[in-house]
């Protein structure tokens, strides 16, 4: 499509031969004789871009230059002006117009003009358009929040996202978003704009890491063969999200609270300090005060970075989250894998609501996930949900709560446990085996036989051997 350039001149003569030379280089023109007219044109058909003359009959080129302006911040106008006035020129630049020229012009000179006017337009439109679409992809609209913790959270990264923070920490168990926030802390800042970098402190060697992060001059290492430019250097006006945090080496944590604080940084083998305005986003699973307790984190850089920490509550604490993820997911999978499938029957529901989801998110996207996939009849059964997902609505049924008790991830010695809890119900009891057994659910004599089996003989003499043999 040919981009339509809008003509405003009181003058024919100028209009016409404006009007052959572009109409000559493939655009399509349209014409006004004074502001008015021009304005209703412009209001009719938003051109994409404008030839304004600065002397009209009825108003000045400048006063409409601020009606366009109203209308529309970005379509690119050129001046027109017959006495070449420097003062002039410059209100118009202030008034937001592209470019200026002087009467008489060259035709080729205007030729250049207009289309370099009208190729910064649309990659600046592109842009606009992309950021919206990122805008609508990643933005916190996107993070469902139907419970009323993870709508605070909501809140708290809006007001943060568009506040000052140069850094913001975000806490939580893993899968439940902290990726995810990140993001849409960048599309709904000022960040937006500027590039969005990501690393993952624990993907890569600490040498390498420094080098990814800060860049290197060329010969800083024998593997230097070229200058590089780090992250830091290139999210500058963007954010950059630092990933699992808590792993990061010592020595790094260094030269990161050295950024934080300064604002300044030098490429590995460099002797110039580099100013960059970049927006530190960190997460990590980890609990960061028994990190700090134990040695691993710096406490300073620990202090500098929670000065806004964002706490992501895991999917247990938050069930009124649960349908509406599931059911985003399955709107997410059912298009990706093209199947129509579109309920999710009640039996399966309750499944997901007693499990207690120590993935979060990302393991009940999982499920859906799979269950999209061997769902038949357009329909998520309870039968195509993940064992462990199940298991744990099966003993519900039986009268058991969902999960009193995580089972860690590697597992554990289920007698060890019982030892364990035996000894606490015990000592909570003082020892007394009727209260005992009561905090356990036993009767009298499934806790004699526990007593003895583990050797506890509360407030009694230890048994001899052959007494015990003699049982
Ligand atoms: N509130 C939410 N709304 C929509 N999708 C979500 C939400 N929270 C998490 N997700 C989705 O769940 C998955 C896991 O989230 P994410 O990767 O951000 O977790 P994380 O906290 O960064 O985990 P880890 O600590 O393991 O890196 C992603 O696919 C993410 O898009
Ligand atoms: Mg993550």
């Amino acid at each position: 499509m040919p981009a339509r350039i809008l003509i405003v001149d009181d003058e024919k003569m100028i209009r016409w031969s404006l009007k052959a030379s572009l109409e000559e280089a493939g655009y399509e023109v349209e014409e006004a004789d004074e502001g008015g007219a021009a304005l209703e044109a412009f209001s009719r058909e938003t051109p994409d871009l404008v030839i304004l003359d600065y002397r009209l009959p009825d108003r000045t080129g400048l006063e409409v230059l601020k009606s366009i302006r109203a209308l529309s911040p970005d379509v690119p106008v050129l001046l027109l002006t017959a006495h070449a006035s420097l003062a002039g020129a410059v209100a118009a630049v202030r008034e937001g117009a592209h470019d200026y020229l002087a009467k008489p012009y060259e035709a080729d000179d205007l030729l250049v003009r207009v289309e370099r006017a009208l190729e910064a337009y649309s990659l600046r439109r592109q842009l606009a358009r992309r950021q919206e679409e990122e805008k609508r992809q990643f933005g916190l609209p996107n993070l469902v929040a139907e419970s009323a913790a993870m709508r605070e959270v909501v809140h708290l990264l809006r007001r943060v996202a568009q506040s000052e923070a140069t850094t913001i920490l975000l806490l939580g168990e893993s899968g439940v978003g902290k990726g995810l926030a990140a993001r849409a802390l960048h599309h709904e800042g000022r960040t937006a704009e500027r590039p969005f970098l990501n690393v993952t402190c624990t993907a890569i060697p600490e040498t390498l890491l420094e080098s990814e992060l800060f860049g290197h001059e060329r010969g800083a290492f024998t593997d230097a063969k070229v200058q590089k430019r780090g992250l830091f250097e290139l999210a500058d006006g963007g954010t950059l999200f630092l990933d699992e945090i808590g792993d990061l080496s010592p020595g790094l944590q260094a030269k990161l609270l050295r950024v934080l604080e300064e604002k300044s940084f030098r490429r590995v083998g460099g002797t110039r300090d580099l100013r960059v305005s970049v927006r530190i986003v960190a997460a990590t699973n980890r609990d960061l005060d028994a990190e700090v307790e134990a040695g691993r984190f710096r406490r300073d850089l620990y202090f500098r970075l929670k000065v806004i920490p964002v706490l992501i509550p895991p999917l247990r604490e938050r069930p009124e989250d649960l349908q509406p993820l599931a059911r985003m997911f399955l709107a997410h999978f059912r298009k990706e894998f093209r199947k129509d499938v579109s309920e999710i029957e009640p039996a399966a529901l309750q499944a997901f609501q007693r499990y207690p989801w120590p993935g979060n998110v990302r393991e009940l996207r999982n499920a859906v996930e799979r269950a999209v996939l061997l769902a038949e009849g357009g329909i998520v059964r309870r039968a195509d949900l993940p064992r462990e997902i199940v298991g744990g609505a099966d003993e519900r049924r039986h009268g058991l709560p969902a999960s009193i008790f995580l089972l860690p991830p590697d597992g554990l010695v289920l007698e060890q446990l019982e030892r364990d809890l035996v000894r606490q119900a015990l000592e909570r009891a003082k020892g007394n085996r009727s209260q005992a057994a009561r905090f356990l659910g036993l009767n009298r004599d499934q806790i004699r036989y526990r007593i003895e089996k583990f050797g506890f003989e509360q407030g009694r003499k230890p048994t001899p051997p052959e007494n015990l043999a003699a049982v």
